[in-house]
């Protein structure tokens, strides 16, 4: 059957995402019942978003926009959750009213998954990849020059929110998606380097990923209206959450089982992205630089293979392991840093929240 009928609506999307770990922590930390209208009210607006006049884009997008674990709407309104919602009786004092702060946190995490999936859309035609959440890309269904136009118009709908949210939401929604192409093109320009620094790893990560988780939470805070200080605290926690996140799918795509990844193992090693536990590898085995360098001439699933087995051998993803630690200690200490703007449920929350994306297996 077409990929484009098979695109879940709302609904369908909702009954799916309330199955995964992230979401059900979040609903059953929620006391107040809201999780489930907000997350609805967010699907919506998505897909209102992603909708074309003539249609046209309407279809093309539908199969990526349907996708995906929904982890930038998540933290915005968990962050916005954080800060008050958590507390039996929802009291906020000095803060706005909580229906303002649930529909502001909603159009925020609209606003993050929106420039997420233009960024998609963008780095599939890149990539030339041929599918992405479960279907084929829009590269791959529509041609390149559509898929371009597909991201642009998913970028400028973004924007658009984040401008009506107000002018610092609009600021931030263009700075994220800046620092977003600095991090790919940081990626770029160090493929099938091996002497690629660790530096030069987390300064691509930190603009490709944890740009984006940051944002998210920082529209979350700003919705809720805390003070400055806790609203950087949180953007930092989310800047830490995303390098452990990413850390992390950077691991899986060396260690995780193929039918898990729906590709093979060593995928990045293939595109010539030389992740920490490479790098660490190559720094304990320099006689590797030569076998990583030619893989840009020669990617077949042998040489693949022996590269794999000698990171791995090399304590590669024990290394990596122990930068996820490092950044979830960061990112506990952001929390710390919010504690004032946080309830106490809310801030286990938001912890335990850290725990279960640094330690997904999948
Ligand atoms: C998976 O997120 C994707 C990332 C962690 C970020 C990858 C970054 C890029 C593709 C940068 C592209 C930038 C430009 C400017 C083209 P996820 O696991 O939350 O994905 P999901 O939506 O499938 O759940
Ligand atoms: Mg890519």
């Amino acid at each position: 059957m077409d990929a484009l009928l098979t695109a879940a609506g709302p609904e369908a999307q909702l009954s799916r995402l309330l199955g995964t770990a992230p979401h059900r922590l979040v609903a059953g930390c929620v006391t107040t019942g809201r999780w489930e209208s907000d997350l609805r009210a967010c699907l919506d607006l998505l897909a209102d978003q992603s909708a074309a006049a003539d249609g046209l884009i309407t279809e093309a997008v539908a199969p990526v926009v349907a996708g995906g674990k929904r982890l930038r709407p998540l933290l915005a309104l968990a962050t916005a959750y954080a800060t008050w919602c958590c507390a039996p009786d929802g009291a906020a004092p000095g803060r706005p009213a909580r229906e303002e702060v649930c529909e502001r946190a909603v159009r925020g995490g609209a606003v993050a998954e929106l420039l997420h999936l233009a960024s998609l859309v963008h780095d599939d035609v890149m990539d030339e990849a041929d599918v992405r959440h479960g279907a084929p890309t829009v590269n791959v269904r529509e041609g390149n020059i559509r898929a371009v136009l597909a991201g642009d118009f998913l970028l400028a709908r973004a924007l658009a929110v984040a401008g009506d949210l107000g002018p610092r939401e609009g600021a931030l929604g263009c700075a994220t998606f800046v620092r977003l192409c600095e991090g790919q093109a940081r990626e770029s320009a160090t493929l099938f380097d091996p002497a690629r620094t660790e530096d030069a790893y987390y300064e691509a990560i930190t603009g490709k990923t944890a740009a984006l988780l940051s944002a998210a939470c920082r529209l979350g805070a700003m919705a809720a209206g805390v003070d400055a200080a806790a609203e950087q605290a949180l953007a930092d926690y989310g800047h830490h959450l995303g390098l452990a996140y990413q850390l992390v799918d950077d691991l899986l795509d060396l260690t995780g089982p193929a039918y898990r990844l729906g590709k093979p193992a060593g995928h990045d090693l293939v595109e010539g992205v030389f992740t920490l536990p490479v790098l660490h590898a190559v720094r304990e085995r320099p006689r590797l630089a030569g076998p990583l360098a030619a893989l840009r001439e020669d990617a077949g699933d042998g040489a693949v293979q022996d590269v794999l087995g000698e990171v791995l051998a090399s304590g590669g993803p024990a290394y990596a392991r122990a930068a996820v630690a490092e950044q979830t200690r960061h990112a506990a200490g952001a929390l710390s840093a919010a504690a004032g703007a946080l309830t106490p449920a809310g801030h286990a929350m938001l912890s335990e929240l850290v725990t279960c994306l640094a330690g997904r297996t999948y």
